[in-house]
């Protein structure tokens, strides 16, 4: 069962050339750099954990907002001074800001390669080419890529919660995003080998996988061989649940426009299955979303909202919002306050906007909210939010919830942290506990972020 390449350890190994991974941005860019880490290994790469030892320095780049990019460029500014101490150091840039901007990226003085984010087997190839002192960059998107062949190797420490990328791209072009421009087209990976590493993951011992893809509930695949046979996110979702009833899985992100009820009911049938849905919103004024080109109004997004609790009454809801999108009135923010009220999120993210260059939204409408006004309506959003997550954190006061290890409270080592199905942050006495197992916690008190408890014996 247990594939050839597959290790839960990266290889330690200082013999070995060094290579040193940051990772920025989202889960998926996560769960590249795992599958990025097996391709370097099976190259006789070892990973290192101080960046001065690296031999090869990799950044695995963000695009979403301006202030991303930002960051990495400051970045390549520290590594000035490392290049000089080791003259044969590599850095190379990869994931969406490489395929953003390319050449641009690749003419700074400390960058030697550029790669695209579906280019990754090909890394071997670049490093191996740098010996002919040319710089080298590969930024070909693919209508196929999914790495389905390739088992990541694990880079977190817990050992109890994992990724596993179901898809990649986005065609769903969001009038603010990048994504589908530095993603590619979506695509949908194999169900086998999402099942071959879920339960490789199981053996090993990890007890949750959080299954990932811009758009979860537009996975779709049909066998090539067979295209009658055909595999929805529902049904994959089934699939990893029947693996074991230990093992939790998770998913994200769901699109309101697109999220099924047979995934609710899916959701319903089965106990490891987390009652906890990712539903970003973006804004609740309806002038708004049709020109982020969402696709829903705020009618049809609470129509959703009350279909999941009719159907899933202990699930908790979070969102994604954006402050200050081109045209955004006082009402529309307004509006914004008001759907996050009525929704009563548990947790959310929350942004100004950001314009990227050659979106729609760049091409058509001015960003002409002015930046104090952004920063205000993001800190209304911001605080109305504290008040929600408290609020639904001191309803659970007095319930019982089972809760998975991840890890030692960061203020105590007798405590222990881990999560709920509905996804909130727990903390209890560790008693006999370590992490992995699963414990039945009785909620007596919280924060905005957190609920602390003890063991119910
Ligand atoms: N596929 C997911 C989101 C991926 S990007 C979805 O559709 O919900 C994560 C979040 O970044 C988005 O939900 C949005 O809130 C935010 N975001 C994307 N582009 C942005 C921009 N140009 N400015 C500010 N926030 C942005
Ligand atoms: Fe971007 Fe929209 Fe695709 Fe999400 S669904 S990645 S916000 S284009
Ligand atoms: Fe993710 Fe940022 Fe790319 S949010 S998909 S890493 S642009």
């Amino acid at each position: 069962m247990t594939n050839k390449y597959y290790s839960v350890k990266p290889v330690l190994d200082n013999k070995l050339p060094q290579v040193f991974i940051e990772t920025y941005g989202c889960q998926m860019n996560v769960s590249d750099s795992e599958v990025v880490l097996s391709v370097l290994q099976k190259c006789g790469y070892a990973l290192c954990d101080k960046i001065e030892n690296a031999d090869l320095i990799l950044l695995n780049t963000c695009s979403i907002r301006d202030n991303a990019e930002q960051r990495i460029w400051g970045r390549l500014e520290n590594f000035k001074i490392l290049k000089k101490k080791k003259r044969t150091l590599i850095v190379g840039i990869l994931g969406c800001m490489a395929e953003r901007l390319k050449e641009e990226l690749l003419s700074h003085q400390v960058v030697d390669l550029v790669a695209g984010p579906d280019t990754y087997r090909d890394l071997p190839n670049l490093i191996a080419a740098l010996t002919s002192g040319d710089k080298q960059i590969n930024t070909l998107l693919s209508q196929e890529e999914t790495y389905a062949d390739i088992s990541p190797v694990r880079m977190d420490k817990n050992g109890v919660s994992a990724f596993i990328s179901i898809m990649r791209g986005c065609n769903n072009m969001c009038s603010y995003c990048v994504v589908p421009y530095v993603r590619g087209a979506e695509r949908s990976r194999d169900p086998k080998s999402i099942m071959r590493e879920a339960r490789e993951l199981f053996e090993n011992g990890y007890k949750e996988i959080s299954l990932l893809g811009q758009n979860v509930d537009s996975y779709h695949w049909s066998n090539p061989d067979n295209p009658t046979h055909k595999v929805s996110f529902a049904e994959l979702l089934e699939m990893i649940a029947l693996i074991d009833p230990k093992l939790r899985v998770r998913f994200s992100t769901s699109h309101p426009k697109d999220m099924a009820n047979s995934v609710l009911y899916t959701m319903a049938m089965y106990q490891n299955i987390c009652n906890h849905i990712h539903l970003p919103v973006q804004s609740g004024s309806d002038a708004i979303l049709e020109r982020m080109n969402r696709k829903y109004t705020r009618a049809e997004y609470l129509a959703r909202v009350a279909k999941i609790r009719e159907i899933l009454p202990t699930s908790t809801i979070s969102t994604d919002m954006i402050a200050g999108f081109c045209g955004e009135t006082e009402e529309d923010h307004l509006d914004s306050l008001s759907i996050m009220r009525d929704v009563g999120y548990y947790t959310a993210f929350m942004f100004q906007y950001s314009e990227r260059p050659n979106t729609k939204a760049a091409r058509h409408y001015p960003d002409d909210v002015p930046a104090e006004t952004k920063a205000r309506r993001l800190n209304e959003i911001i605080a109305l939010q504290n008040e929600l997550s408290l609020k639904s954190n001191q309803a659970d006061i007095g319930k019982e919830f089972e809760v998975l290890v991840e890890g030692f409270s960061k203020r105590s080592k007798s405590d222990l942290l881990g999560r709920t199905s509905q996804n909130k942050v727990c903390i209890f006495p560790a008693g006999d506990h370590k992490i992995g197992d699963y414990v039945t916690v009785k909620v007596l008190s919280c924060s905005s972020a957190t609920l602390k408890g003890v063991e119910v014996v």
